[in-house]
C-alpha cells in the first residue's frame, strides 16, 4: 500500500538550446526603423537567436535541450514518466509534447502541452511537483521552450526587437520530504486583461464555406507594451513577496532572483521593489531576448554551468506574461 505522507520533489538537471542564427540590434534596425542604442537603452537586449531552416520547429531545440539535461546525470529517456512541454508556439495545434516524447525516445512518458507564455515554464515546475508529491510518478521532463519568431510581425519595429527562439529543459524527481528542493510557490491569471498581449485567431469573412462555416488564421503577436510594462512591474513583486511571506523566508535570504527575460528595466525595477541587490539577478537577456516559456530555464542552466548557483542558495523564480498569467516559484537548490 502507497503511503499517503506527502514527498518531495527536486531539480536533479537542466538543460538547454538555442538556435544558431544571431541576429544583432543593428540587423534588425535594417528592416524597422530603430537602432542598437534605443533598443539596449529600453530593454537591454543586444541580440536574439532565431530559429531558420525548413521544418525546423519548437521540437527541434526542445529535444536537444532535454537529450543535454538527461546526458548531465547519464538518465535513459526511458526513466521519464511524464513530459510537460510549455509551450505557446506548438507545429501542431494538437501539441508537440508528443513528438518531442517520439524525438527522445522516452517511450514509457506521458507527454502533454501547457500554454501559459511566459509563465509556461513556472506553471511546468508546480504541475510537474503535484505529480512527485502525491508519489504517482517518480521522474518528470519539464520543458519551456518557444519559437515566438514564427509569430512575429517582422515590420513592427515595438514588437520585433523584444523575441528569440530556445529552449530550456529540467528533470525533476521524486525525493524525500528532508531533501524537498520546491518549497512553495503563489500563481495568478487575470483574463480580463487577456487582449494586452496575444496572438490572437481570427475569423476570415470571406473564407465562408459550406454550411455557413468560417475558416480563420492566427495573426501576430500584438502588444500593449506600456500595460505589460506596468503590470509585470506591480504584480510580480506581490507575488514574489506573498510567497516568501508564506515560507517565512525573508527577501534578505534569497540568494537569486530569476525572473522572466523580458525587459532589463523590468528586471532591475522588481528587484529594487523588493529591495533585493540587483548583483543577485540572473540575466542573460542580452544575448537571446525575449524567449517566452524558454527563458527561465535558459537562464537558470546558464547560471548552473557557470556555477553562480550553489548547494543550499535559494532561488525566487518568477514568470510573467501574456493571459495574463503571473507566478512565483520558490526553490533550494540540492544537488
Ligand atoms: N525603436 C525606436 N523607437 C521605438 C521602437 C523601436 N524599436 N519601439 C517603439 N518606439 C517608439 C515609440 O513609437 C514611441 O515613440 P513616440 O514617443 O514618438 O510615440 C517611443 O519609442 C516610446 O515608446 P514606448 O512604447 O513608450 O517605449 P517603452 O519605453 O515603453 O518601451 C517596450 C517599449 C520595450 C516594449 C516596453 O514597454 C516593454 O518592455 N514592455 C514590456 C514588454 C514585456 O515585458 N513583454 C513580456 C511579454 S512576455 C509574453 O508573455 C510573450
Amino acid at each position: 500500500m502507497k503511503s499517503s505522507i506527502m514527498q518531495g520533489a527536486r531539480i536533479l538537471a537542466t538543460g538547454s538550446a538555442v538556435p544558431n542564427l544571431c541576429i544583432n540590434n543593428h540587423q534588425i534596425s535594417q528592416i524597422v526603423n530603430t537602432s542598437n542604442e534605443w533598443i539596449v537603452t529600453r530593454t537591454g537586449i543586444k541580440e536574439r537567436r532565431i530559429l531558420n531552416g525548413i521544418n525546423k520547429s519548437v521540437v527541434d531545440l526542445a529535444s536537444t535541450a532535454s537529450l543535454n539535461a538527461l546526458k548531465k546525470i547519464a538518465m535513459d529517456p526511458l526513466e521519464i514518466d511524464l513530459i510537460i512541454l510549455a509551450t505557446s508556439s506548438p507545429n501542431d495545434l494538437f501539441g508537440s509534447a508528443s513528438q518531442l516524447q517520439a524525438k527522445i525516445g522516452a517511450n514509457n512518458a506521458v507527454a502533454f502541452d501547457l500554454t501559459a507564455a511566459c509563465s509556461g515554464f513556472v506553471l511546468s515546475i508546480v504541475t510537474a511537483t503535484q505529480f512527485l508529491q502525491t508519489g504517482c510518478y517518480k521522474n518528470i521532463l519539464i520543458v519551456g521552450a518557444d519559437v515566438l519568431s514564427k509569430w512575429v510581425d517582422w515590420s513592427d519595429r515595438s514588437t520585433c526587437i523584444l523575441f528569440g527562439d530556445g529552449a530550456g529543459a529540467a528533470i525533476v524527481q521524486r525525493c524525500s520530504q528532508q531533501d524537498n528542493g520546491i518549497l512553495g510557490f503563489q500563481l495568478n491569471t487575470d483574463g480580463k486583461q487577456f487582449d494586452q498581449l496575444s496572438i490572437a485567431y481570427e475569423e476570415d469573412i470571406a473564407s465562408k464555406e459550406k454550411l455557413n462555416i468560417f475558416k480563420g488564421r492566427f495573426n501576430n503577436i500584438i502588444m500593449n507594451g506600456k500595460e505589460i510594462y506596468k503590470f509585470a512591474v506591480s504584480k510580480v513583486p506581490i507575488s514574489i513577496l506573498k510567497c516568501l511571506n508564506s515560507l517565512q523566508i525573508d527577501t534578505k535570504d534569497v540568494n537569486w532572483l530569476l525572473l522572466h527575460q523580458a525587459n532589463e528595466r523590468i528586471l532591475n525595477a522588481v528587484a529594487n521593489r523588493l529591495s533585493v541587490d540587483s548583483n543577485k539577478l540572473i540575466s542573460n537577456l542580452s544575448k537571446y531576448g525575449n524567449t517566452s516559456a524558454a527563458s527561465i530555464p535558459l537562464a537558470l542552466d546558464e547560471a548552473l554551468t557557470n556555477n553562480q548557483i550553489k548547494k543550499g542558495d535559494i532561488i525566487v523564480i518568477a514568470g510573467f506574461g501574456a493571459g495574463l498569467t503571473w507566478g512565483t516559484v520558490v526553490i533550494k537548490w540540492k544537488c
